[in-house]
């Protein structure tokens, strides 16, 4: 993996880093449609939130994620119940939260299919399929099946597949007014965020810094889908940068030739408008490879990867950045949503920037500026010590570069906050962020039972009894402390909102959606969906009838840091819209149990190869992704291979692996796989499905 050959080579035979990718999930979105309307009389500030309408993937403008709707409340919100449901069948993963626009609720499946539904009675009106997988092949096998959802602006949907096709659909019919191709055909480049809409424009990031892929993003004329301008997020080739003043900033960052060795900077989750300054903000990835030294020899902080970067909204061309991780080393990515507001800050108002990224410090920058206002730890965090306000850079704890060999530290690259939605309520002053705690153990070099990315080792680690939890976490962005903590049994859990109710709103990894208390953190109501949740919820209004939206199907990175993320759901439960209201009656149709014990299946007859089912052991990481690390696919956006029928016979494995014969159904092809390779993955399932029916003998099922 020393050149980018090598790296992009190893990434695409999938024995790398999908499972950081997997962590790093991808982003979500919106639309900016309220923009205009928010601002109201001239001069005044916009509105804070989202109104009847939810027509932005967080809700509003400034992506507070948060609703002026007051109808429920701590009050009357024991009278809430399921107003209606739809079943989603062929759906996985579902990470969009719902857009609500005149009634009617726009949301994407796993794979980009873009459903539109009543939102009083749950009829579907249209669904917009992209059939990704008669596009590319290749770009199915990235992104576990995710996508985060479409924007909405002027009468039209626009979503991105994950091939990198960028639609609009008219609102009302579905039907296709213009599609874009916006990546190339040929690298690992994909799409899992939702576009934004503003001033008349679409933008949208792209995936794959993991894989190598150099980060940007890209506006188009939102009336037409033509291009209008392109923002790299990391600098090219030295020929490339010449004449552009940020890409030569950016290369002074990198050492060696880079461009040859390393990038990153994808920006796969958000990006926010401010239509107070006319820019937009872009919150972009990690880099790559992870190991600095391979990527930026001789040092070099790396810009933009793992920053926040401000570009004028008109043309695109750079106006600040802030780099939350100078030189990346553990696959930090700075993507989490960024929410605007107006802060009271030591007594002056303030127009700020607030962000809660994987590495555990809640940041409030100045927007005007870029300048950093305060940063402190939200959760477990132990690869700093602090950030310096002066300097804006973290005090990193020793040794933490693998200088010494092994490091253990809090949070692993999973995040503190992943992509899950994160709710601001001026009400209490206060931000709900989805929080997750986990360490991780890094070493230079391999590990046994570790996987290795990019030259180094990597493993989940667990201290002590918060690890591998997760909560809803109430921070006081002013004082930068916590108001309240909520803790959540599972770690992977759903995104959040908040309303004028007073109440914030999220699912969770074990199949409950709950109301709390926005000042007290309180539980005060909350519903069994038979089914993880990952996705944030939405409010709308019809007819005076204030109404909760939400998608319930789990997955995304769940199964890629195996065992700690599993929350037993398997990929044959229900997929499914609920809707909540008050005094609803509807019955949830009856769902498949949590954790129903595996049914391996083995051929007593069969001998295997060791060294075989060695070899099958590496083939399988490009798997792991999406069927779970070391074959637990309990949770993930995949069936357990362990107990597949498919997989229990050589030819059927290496029809549906090979020849493609599943590919509407969201299981890639690779025509590239050697029939002996084929064979090797099936004795280490074989050699899996054996060993656990010798653990399910030895010990009692899980209840
Ligand atoms: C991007 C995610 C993804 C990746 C990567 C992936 N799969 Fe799949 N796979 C799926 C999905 C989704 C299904 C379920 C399709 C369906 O509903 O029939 C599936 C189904 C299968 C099945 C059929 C299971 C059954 O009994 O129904 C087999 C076998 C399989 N995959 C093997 C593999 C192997 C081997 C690899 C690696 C070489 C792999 N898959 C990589 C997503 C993936």
């Amino acid at each position: 993996l020393k050149t980018t050959l090598g790296w992009k080579l190893a990434a695409g035979l999938g024995a790398c880093a999908a499972v950081f990718v997997a962590a790093a999930a991808y982003g979500p979105d919106l639309a900016r449609s309220a923009t205009a309307a928010a601002k109201g009389a001239a001069g005044a500030a916009p509105a804070v939130g989202a109104g009847k309408d939810w027509p932005a993937h967080n809700g509003d403008a400034y992506e507070t994620a948060y609703s002026r709707l007051d109808q429920i409340t701590a009050a009357n919100v024991g009278r809430l119940g399921l107003a209606f449901s739809l079943d989603l069948p062929g759906e996985i993963s579902l990470h969009a939260t719902p857009l609500a626009v005149n009634g009617v609720l726009y949301f994407t499946g796993s794979q980009a299919a873009v459903y539109a539904v009543d939102g009083a009675t749950g009829k579907v009106l249209w669904k917009h399929d992209p059939e990704s997988w008669k596009y590319s092949a290749l770009k199915m096998r990235f992104g576990m099946g995710v996508n985060r959802g479409a924007a909405y602006g002027d009468g039209r949907i626009y979503s991105a597949a994950k091939d990198g096709r960028l639609f609009a659909l008219d609102a009302k019919t579905g039907k296709v007014i213009w599609v874009t191709q916006t990546l190339p055909p040929d690298n690992p480049e994909n799409i899992t965020g939702a576009p934004r809409f503003f001033n008349g424009k679409v933008i949208i990031g792209s995936a794959g810094a993991d894989f190598g892929v150099r980060g940007r993003v890209t506006a188009f004329d939102a009336a037409t889908g033509k291009e209008l301008w392109r923002f790299y997020t990391a600098p090219g080739s030295p020929e490339q940068n010449k004449g552009d003043p940020a890409m030569e900033m950016a290369a002074a960052t990198w050492h060696g030739e880079y461009w040859k060795t390393g990038t990153g900077g994808g920006v796969w989750d958000s990006i926010t408008f401010d239509p107070d300054l006319n820019r937009l903000y872009l919150a972009t990835g990690n880099a790559a490879p992870y190991d600095p030294d391979l990527r930026s020899p001789g040092g070099g902080d790396n810009l933009f990867t793992a920053s926040i970067v401000a570009i004028d909204a008109d043309t695109g061309k750079y106006v600040w950045h802030y780099q939350v991780n100078p030189r990346d080393s553990w696959d930090y990515d700075s993507n989490q949503q960024m929410t605007l507001a107006e802060l009271t800050v030591d007594g002056k108002p303030r127009k700020v920037l607030m962000q809660a990224p994987k590495n555990g410090f809640f940041y409030i920058l100045d927007r005007e500026s870029g300048k950093l206002i305060s940063a402190e730890k939200y959760g477990k965090v132990t690869w700093a010590d602090h950030i310096d306000l002066k300097s804006g850079r973290p005090v990193e704890a020793p040794n933490i570069r693998y200088e010494t060999g092994d490091v253990v530290m809090w949070p692993a690259p999973l995040g503190a906050h992943s992509w899950q939605s994160m709710a601001y309520s001026p009400r209490t002053g206060l931000v709900y962020v989805p929080y997750m705690q986990l360490g991780v153990h890094f070493k230079r070099g391999e590990e046994p039972g570790f996987l290795t990315l990019g030259g180094i080792a990597v493993m989940a680690h667990k201290a002590d009894p918060m690890d591998d939890k997760g909560a809803v976490l109430a921070w006081d962005p002013v004082h930068q402390k916590e108001a309240w903590k909520a803790p959540l049994d599972t770690i992977w859990n759903g995104g959040m909102m908040a309303t004028a109710g007073d109440l914030v709103f999220a699912g969770a990894g074990d199949g409950y959606v709950s109301a709390y208390d926005a000042r007290s953190g309180k539980r005060l109501w909350r519903f069994y969906a038979g089914m993880g949740i990952n996705a944030a919820p939405s409010t709308y209004s019809i007819g005076g009838k204030q109404y909760v939206a939400l998608l319930a199907g789990y997955g995304g990175s769940a199964s890629s840091w195996g065992k700690p993320l599993d929350a037993g759901w398997s990929v044959k439960g229900p997929r499914r819209l609920l809707v909540f209201a008050l005094d609803g009656k509807a019955k949830l149709p009856a769902s498949r149990a949590r954790f129903t014990a595996l049914k391996p299946l083995d051929d007593p007859s069969l001998t295997l190869d060791p060294k075989q089912v060695a070899a099958g052991e590496q083939q399988y990481l490009r798997c792991s992704v999406c069927h779970g690390l070391q074959l637990n696919g309990t949770g993930g956006p995949a069936p357990d291979l362990r107990e597949s029928p498919i997989a229990f016979n050589r030819d059927s494995l290496w029809s549906v692996v090979h020849d493609g014969t599943l590919m509407s159904q969201g299981m890639p092809s690779y025509p590239d796989l050697t029939r002996e390779q084929s064979d090797q993955i099936f004795a280490y399932i074989r050699d899996g499905a054996r060993k656990l029916i010798a653990q399910q003998k030895a010990a009692p099922a899980k209840p």
